[in-house]
């Protein structure tokens, strides 16, 4: 399943960038921070936009009120990001605010590993599903809003 292989590399990827930003973070390498969140907020512009709106609802029916959780988890990240975003723009940073900034970067991990988890469950969708959610992550890449374009202009909850 092509949609799914795609999506636990999205987590690879995301999973490494944000161990990077994290000690980029640690070590006040702004211009490597900067890069890395730039790069991180490319790919989970999409990736988020994909799970919100065809992922999460569709699996649903498995989850219940889990997906919430999920949900919520986003809503965090988002605020993570927006943050750190801040934080790099400033052009300088403490120690402590470094130190701030790395730990929330790291605790964004548990979620990509729980998102990732979801795999297992979405190999029991059926066919026409994985179709239906195989167009809308190509629809959504192509489209290629940015994380925190989305969620300022388009998600709206946050
Ligand atoms: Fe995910």
């Amino acid at each position: 399943m092509e949609v799914i292989d795609q999506f636990r590399e999205d987590h690879r990827i995301v999973r490494d960038g944000l161990i990077e930003l994290a000690s980029a973070l640690e070590s006040r390498d702004l211009e490597k921070a900067g890069k890395v969140l730039g790069d991180l907020n490319k790919l989970l512009g999409p990736h988020f936009r994909f799970e919100e709106e065809a992922l999460y609802p569709t699996l649903r029916k498995f989850l219940g009120e889990y997906v919430d959780q999920l949900l919520s988890e986003h809503d965090v990240a988002i605020r993570s990001a927006r943050e750190v975003a801040e934080l790099i723009s400033k052009g300088d940073v403490s120690e402590d605010e470094a130190k701030v900034a790395a730990n929330k970067t790291r605790s964004l991990l548990v979620h990509v590993s729980n998102c990732d988890g979801l795999a297992i469950l979405a190999e029991r969708l059926d066919e026409e599903e994985i179709n239906s959610l195989w167009k809308k992550l190509t629809d959504l890449r192509e489209e290629g809003v940015p994380l925190l374009e989305w969620a300022e202009k388009i998600k709206a909850r946050v």
